[in-house]
């Protein structure tokens, strides 16, 4: 439920490991846009490992088992904002 990214540039920012997923491919290429920067008021960036997949967050078997600390979720607001739509090309699962 990463969505555009946010969660995951503050952790880029912040020097912290992360991984982040999104069932909604759309979502997926506008956070993988937003954490390709680097800054110049922060040079050098700490060395963080970001990464971002596609998939559905009730499924996470890709993460090992152990392998986090702290899981941060953003779920959809109930049903008042539909992230997927028909010309979207998201997957079913979308929980909004
Ligand atoms: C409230 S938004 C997250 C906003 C995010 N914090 C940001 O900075 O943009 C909820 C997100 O949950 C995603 N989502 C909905 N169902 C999902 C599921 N089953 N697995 C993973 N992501 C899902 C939607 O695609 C949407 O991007």
């Amino acid at each position: 439920m990463a969505g555009g990214g946010t969660t995951l540039v503050e952790c880029k920012l912040m020097g912290r490991n992360a991984i982040g997923v999104d069932i909604n491919r759309d979502a997926v290429m506008l956070a993988m846009d937003r954490l390709n920067f680097s800054s110049t008021v922060l040079e050098p960036l700490p060395e963080t490992d970001v990464r971002l997949y596609q998939c559905d967050a009730r499924n996470l078997d890709l993460v090992p088992d152990k392998s986090v600390d702290l899981i941060a979720t953003h779920p959809p607001y109930a049903n008042i904002i539909k992230y997927t739509t028909r010309d979207n090309g998201s997957a079913n699962g979308d929980l909004s």
